[in-house]
C-alpha cells in the first residue's frame, strides 16, 4: 500500500484547520446542515487496496461529481457525435450554474457537460422509457462502481427540487433551443436524485479507481466503461472538473478530479488509484477548501501531477 493510515490521518489533521476559511453550500437547503469541520479521505489502489482517514464513514451527497458518472452512461450508449451535438467540449470561465454562455454562444448548447446546463443536458439523454427505468439505470451503474449497493438522500433531493429554479430557467432555455426534450419537471426530478445520490469517501474513491483503471473495475476485472469513454471523463476533469478554477488546480494538483458543492472531491490519478474525499467547508467557487489543501500535498508527495 501506498500511504500508511497514520500517514494519511496526519495529512488530514494539517489539513482540517483551512476548513475555517470555507463554508458550506446554502443554496440548496439541506446542506447547510453540514459540519464545516468534517474531513476524510480515502485512496484505492489499482491492486485492491483501501486506506482511509478522519470522518470517512460520513456519507455525502455527489452533487456535480454525478456529472461524471451519467456523462459515461450517455456516452456508451450513443457515443461521442450524438452526445457532442447536444453539449459541447470547451471549459467555461464562468460559474457552474451560470446561464450567460447559453444565450451568447453560437449555436445555443452548453459549453461542456460539468456545468449544471451541460450535465442536465446529458441527463437528458440518459436511457429509459420512464424516470423510473432512467433512475435504475443510472443507480445499477453506480452500484458496480461502487461494489456497494448505494442510495440517494431523499431530503436533499427534495430540497435542490424546491429550489432549483435556476436549473429549471436552464431547462427552459435549452428545450427552446432543441437541446433538451420532454417535460423539464421530470428531468429536474431524475437530476435532483442523481444529484444527492449519497456515499462514503471509501466508495467514491472505488469510483475514481475505475476511471484510473481506463474503465476497468479493479476489483471484479470487469470492463465497467470503455476506455476511451474513461479517457473523455478524465479528460473533462482536467479541464472542467474544479469549474472555473481548473487551470489553477490543473498547476498546483494535476489529478483528474471532479468537485460537487456538498464536498466531495473524486480524483483519478491514471494507473495508480482513485481518490475519494469529503470536506463540506467550500471555497468561493464550490470547491472543498481543505480537500483541496488534501491534493495538494497528496500530489506533491507522490508527484502524481499528469503534466
Ligand atoms: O445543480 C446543482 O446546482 C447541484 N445539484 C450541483 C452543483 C455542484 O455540485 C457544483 N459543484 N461545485
Amino acid at each position: 500500500m501506498i500511504n500508511t493510515q497514520e500517514w494519511l490521518e496526519g495529512l488530514v489533521e494539517k489539513a482540517r484547520p483551512f476548513a475555517s476559511e470555507g463554508r458550506v453550500a446554502e443554496y440548496i437547503p439541506a446542506l447547510k446542515d453540514q459540519n464545516p469541520h468534517d474531513l476524510a479521505i480515502s485512496i484505492y489502489t489499482l491492486d485492491n487496496n483501501s486506506c482511509y482517514a478522519g470522518d470517512h464513514l460520513k456519507k455525502f451527497t455527489l452533487q456535480s461529481i454525478s456529472k461524471v458518472i451519467t456523462l459515461a452512461l450517455v456516452l456508451m450508449d450513443y457515443g461521442e457525435e450524438h452526445v457532442f451535438s447536444k453539449v459541447g467540449m470547451e471549459p467555461t470561465g464562468d460559474p457552474f450554474n451560470s446561464i450567460a454562455k447559453l444565450e451568447t454562444h453560437k449555436p445555443s448548447k452548453p459549453l461542456n457537460p460539468m456545468i449544471n446546463a451541460g450535465a442536465l443536458a446529458v441527463t437528458n439523454m440518459i436511457k429509459g422509457n420512464t424516470g423510473m427505468e432512467k433512475w435504475h439505470r443510472l443507480i445499477e451503474f453506480i452500484n458496480h462502481m461502487t461494489g456497494e449497493t448505494v442510495s440517494y438522500n431523499e431530503d436533499v433531493a427534495y430540497s435542490e427540487l424546491q429550489t432549483a429554479n435556476l436549473n429549471r430557467s436552464l431547462c427552459y432555455f435549452m428545450k427552446q433551443h432543441g437541446v433538451i426534450t420532454g417535460n423539464v419537471e421530470d428531468l429536474l426530478v431524475l437530476y435532483t436524485k442523481q444529484c444527492a445520490v449519497e456515499m462514503n469517501c471509501v466508495d467514491l474513491a472505488k469510483m475514481g479507481a475505475v476511471f484510473a483503471n481506463d474503465g476497468i473495475d479493479p476489483e471484479s476485472g470487469r470492463e465497467l466503461i470503455t476506455r476511451d469513454v474513461a479517457r473523455v471523463c478524465k479528460t473533462f476533469m482536467v479541464t472542467c472538473g474544479m469549474y472555473n478554477t481548473s487551470g489553477e488546480f490543473a498547476i498546483k494538483v494535476g489529478i483528474p478530479a471532479k468537485s460537487g458543492v456538498s464536498g466531495g472531491i473524486m480524483g483519478s490519478v491514471p494507473g495508480k488509484c482513485g481518490i475519494g474525499i469529503f470536506g463540506p467547508a467550500l471555497d468561493d467557487v464550490g470547491n472543498s477548501i481543505a480537500g483541496l489543501k488534501l491534493l495538494e500535498m497528496l500530489s506533491d508527495e507522490h508527484s502524481w501531477s499528469i503534466f
